[in-house]
């Protein structure tokens, strides 16, 4: 990407960035787009989509190819996940989880016999991963949780045991990056992160949530019942759990933030055709002025998204090589594009009228499915926490 001022600021999209936006918009036409509407009727998982995904190199974007991903950028990313978005909000959550939590928590904190072990199959799309810091009774404050890791008394484990709730993907993940209190007393500083794998006993996921949106996401509680797990599949250091995974966070946060954009996108895209086409009165709804507002506000504040998601992902890039944090530029870009999306799912319903409410069309599922992005990886309320604690030097 780069930045033209002739005037008036235009930002281009590379030739790179062009043909991931075209391909990947090309197969969520093909694949997605036709059976969205199934799976979120039927709530089921998307295996064989997502396994289409990891061969086209969509579940570890930013990774690169040495280990298993395809070696893109933080943009490249975000517009793959605003094309697949647009055409399933589910299927970019699975997605994102994959790519900016799972993978990113690996790459950036992992050994590098942990990167060959589970980077690899996960970044290739062989398997799934995800993501668990919630717990029952511990949403926005994070840091403060009940499960617990003890030391075996060898040394060679730990025990895990406790609750966690609203994982993304719990139900099918091979791989979990794990957040839990290895040192109570300490608090933020006690949390460690481990990498779970499913497959071994003590591990359970636990009842999966019926869900308003986003149905065809799979997300669960998970049980874990004297689980053993390796010392050497701490990841990074003890008591390093919470910076990595609020580190790791403010990059999911990019990626919900380029999901709702897509959602927003669908929302309009709908609507003004809908004006174009639809007549009340004997002219296009389009031409009233009340329906033109709505079309208005839908444009701009979707352009608005646009521009603070692309300055979100330029930052992550730069910081790949400065290392500096990009957590305001996140969250300033998930808070406004989400509360888009939000926006313009409400105005695309409002617009089509009984038919935005009504299940023949896809309308009222862009309504369900945008809500979540107000929630998930930090509610609204959270990131206008997070902007104002940083823009005021406080904590
Ligand atoms: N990057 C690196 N370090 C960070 C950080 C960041 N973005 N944010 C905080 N830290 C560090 C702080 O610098 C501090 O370190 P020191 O003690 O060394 O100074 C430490 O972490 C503690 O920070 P705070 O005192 O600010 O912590 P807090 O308890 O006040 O919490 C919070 C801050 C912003 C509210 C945080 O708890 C938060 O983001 N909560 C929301 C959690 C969230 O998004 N949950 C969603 C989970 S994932 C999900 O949705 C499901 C899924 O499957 C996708």
């Amino acid at each position: 990407m780069s930045v033209e001022t002739t005037g008036t600021l235009s930002l281009q999209l590379s030739p790179e960035h062009e043909d991931i936006r075209r391909a990947v918009r090309d197969f969520a036409r093909k694949e997605i787009i036709p059976v969205a509407a199934h799976f979120d009727e039927t709530g089921d998982f998307p295996s064989a989509i997502v396994k289409k995904m990891g061969e086209m190199g969509l579940m570890g974007i930013e990774i690169p190819e040495e280990y298993g991903g395809a070696g893109m950028d933080t943009v490249a990313y975000a517009l793959a996940m605003e094309e697949i978005a647009k055409a399933d909000a589910a299927t970019s959550t699975i997605m994102s989880v994959n790519n900016s939590l799972v993978n990113h928590a690996l790459y950036k904190f992992g050994s590098e016999e942990q990167k060959q072990k589970y980077l690899v199959p996960i970044a290739s799309g062989e398997k799934i991963g995800a993501y668990s810091l919630t717990e029952p009774m511990s949403g926005s404050d994070a840091g403060n949780m009940k499960s617990r890791a003890v030391l075996s008394a060898d040394g060679k484990h730990y025990v895990i045991n406790g609750r966690k709730s609203w994982v993304t993907s719990g139900p099918v993940a091979d791989i979990i990056i794990l957040f839990t209190m290895t040192e109570p007393d300490k608090r933020h500083n006690g949390i460690s992160a481990f990498i779970i794998d499913t497959h071994q006993p003590g591990f359970s996921p636990g009842k999966k949530e019926p869900k308003l949106g986003i149905r065809a996401s799979a997300t669960s509680e998970l049980v874990f019942d004297d689980y053993q797990c390796p010392v050497e599949n701490m990841l990074g250091q003890a008591g390093q759990g919470f910076k990595i995974a609020m580190t790791v966070l403010d990059a999911g946060r990019i990626g919900i933030a380029a999901q709702a954009l897509g959602i927003a996108e669908a929302a309009y895209e709908a609507s003004l055709e809908y004006a174009r086409s639809r007549e009340a009165f004997g002219s296009p709804i389009g031409t009233f002025q009340m329906i033109q507002a709505k079309i208005a506000d839908m444009k701009t504040r979707i352009e608005a998204s646009r521009l603070l998601i692309y300055s979100a992902a330029l930052a992550k890039q730069k910081s790949k090589v400065s290392g500096a944090r990009y957590t305001t530029e996140a969250s300033m870009a998930k808070l406004f594009a989400s509360e888009t999306a939000m926006f313009c799912a409400h105005a695309a319903v409002q617009i089509h009228g009984g038919m935005g409410y009504s299940k023949e069309l896809p309308i009222e599922r862009f309504f369900r499915d945008a809500k979540i992005t107000e929630i998930y990886e930090g509610t609204s309320e959270i990131q206008r926490l997070v902007i104002a604690r940083n823009e005021l030097g406080l904590r």
